[in-house]
């Protein structure tokens, strides 16, 4: 059952969904093409292009991944011409945190003055978005939450090693958003579908820096805080899960292959793609694919995708769209969703765009003066109780 039924007591039933009314996205301006690396490293042009479809990728300069997630969140909310004043939970998908602690997700509701939201980190690797869609949808439809914002954002060249010929090739930085909103039309998430095999957790790891094998001098030493990754399996368990990952959410909606009009997979490599098209007998046109210019974005890949797809038109109202992701854990996940007929870009309304910038602003200013205010107050503090015993007040 993929939508839940919250009036069945009325005369009509009305079905909640989990609609997209906002998109974002953001990409670094910093362009490397394949020809930049190969001036470094023992690859060409030729070689990454017909193993991996990918011709460049951008780079974050100075940027982590909050700085990216929060541009493209606030592409999302202008989109919608939302107030972050009614966000009830900020999701960001990422493997590639600005810290162990605290949450991208924390950093985000901040610089958004989204004061009355939740914020959680998920980590499911590139799966993560479908994961995190997976999350807010049931958020919505269990009628906790009227508004969500899901992101999916990664530094991957903070992670890859960028001497090892294997996976600096491959990946990317960027951030993508997607907004929902508690609708009562029929259009938004219909269905999702999650797995994971950890089994596989180590054919895409980085072994240091979490618990298992603390950061220290060797772990430094021993490159051990790259990405380390097995290719080849990896590459096997993408082309039999995703074909499977979109049979299964397909289905659970009640639909046939041939209703979906747009496939937004995981943008890895354009082979993988090419072998689950032919599994599913379906035309490689029905899959958009973008990697030629952003490369892997991990968690990101799908919601840039989606939203470049959104933006130059080629979703249009009414269609059927599948996302499914796979990765690291090794995980999987897909989610079919139909494309609302009204959702469009919306004119927003001078006040809530002043309101938006005042807010924005206001995060900017508001961490800075709480750290100074506290100074002041414990500087203060001191002097007043200067004299009693002990220090004590
Ligand atoms: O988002 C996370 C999920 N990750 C993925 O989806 C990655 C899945 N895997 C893949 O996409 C592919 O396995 C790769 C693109 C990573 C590799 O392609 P491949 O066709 O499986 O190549 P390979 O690993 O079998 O390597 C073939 C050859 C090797 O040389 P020899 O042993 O045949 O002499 C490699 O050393 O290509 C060599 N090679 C390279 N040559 C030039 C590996 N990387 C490079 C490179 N440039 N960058």
């Amino acid at each position: 059952m993929s939508a839940w039924s919250w009036a069945s007591t009325g005369m009509s039933e009305v079905q909640r969904h989990a609609e997209i009314v906002g998109w974002g996205m953001y990409a670094p301006e910093r362009v490397v093409t394949n020809d930049d690396l190969a001036q470094v490293l023992d690859t060409s042009d030729e070689w990454i292009r017909t193993r991996t479809g990918i011709e460049r990728r951008h780079l974050a300069v100075g940027e982590a991944t909050a700085a990216m997630a929060i541009a493209a969140a606030r592409e999302a909310l202008r989109v919608a011409d939302a107030d972050p004043y009614d966000l009830g939970l900020v999701l960001v998908a990422t493997m590639t945190p600005d810290y162990p602690t605290p949450s991208t997700a924390c950093l985000v509701q901040y610089a958004l003055g989204a004061i009355h939201a939740g914020a959680i980190d998920l980590n499911a690797g590139c799966s993560g978005f479908c994961y995190a869609l997976s999350v807010a949808n049931a958020a919505i439809l269990s009628g906790e939450q009227e508004m969500v914002l899901v992101i999916g954002a990664e530094t991957m060249s903070s992670m890859v090693d960028m001497d090892d010929r294997a996976t600096a090739v491959l990946f990317g930085d960027g951030a993508g958003a997607l907004l929902l909103r508690a609708s009562d039309g029929n259009a938004g998430i219909l269905s999702t579908w999650l797995g994971a095999d950890g089994s596989g957790g180590d054919m895409l790891m980085v072994p240091a820096g979490g618990s298992a094998l603390p950061a220290s001098a060797e772990t430094v030493a021993g490159r051990q805080h790259y990405l380390t990754m097995d290719g080849n399996q990896v590459f096997r368990f993408a082309t039999r899960i995703v074909p499977r990952a979109i049979e299964q959410v397909v289905s659970r909606a009640g639909l046939e292959l041939d209703a979906v009009d747009w496939i937004i997979p995981h943008q890895a490599n354009t082979r993988i793609v090419e072998a689950a098209a032919k599994r599913l007998n379906m035309e490689m046109s029905r899959f958009y694919l973008n990697l030629q210019e952003y490369g892997n974005t991990s968690a990101a890949s799908i919601p840039i995708a989606l939203c470049e797809a959104v933006r130059n038109g080629s979703i249009q109202p009414g269609q059927h769209i599948v996302l499914v992701g796979f990765g690291a854990g090794l995980t999987w996940a897909s989610v079919l969703l139909r494309w609302g007929p009204s959702v469009q870009e919306a004119r927003p309304i001078f006040y809530r765009r002043l309101w938006r910038w005042l807010l924005y602003r206001w995060a900017a200013i508001h961490r800075p003066l709480r750290r100074l205010s506290s100074g002041a107050w414990g500087r203060a503090r001191r002097l007043l109780t200067r004299g009693a015993p002990n220090g004590q007040d």
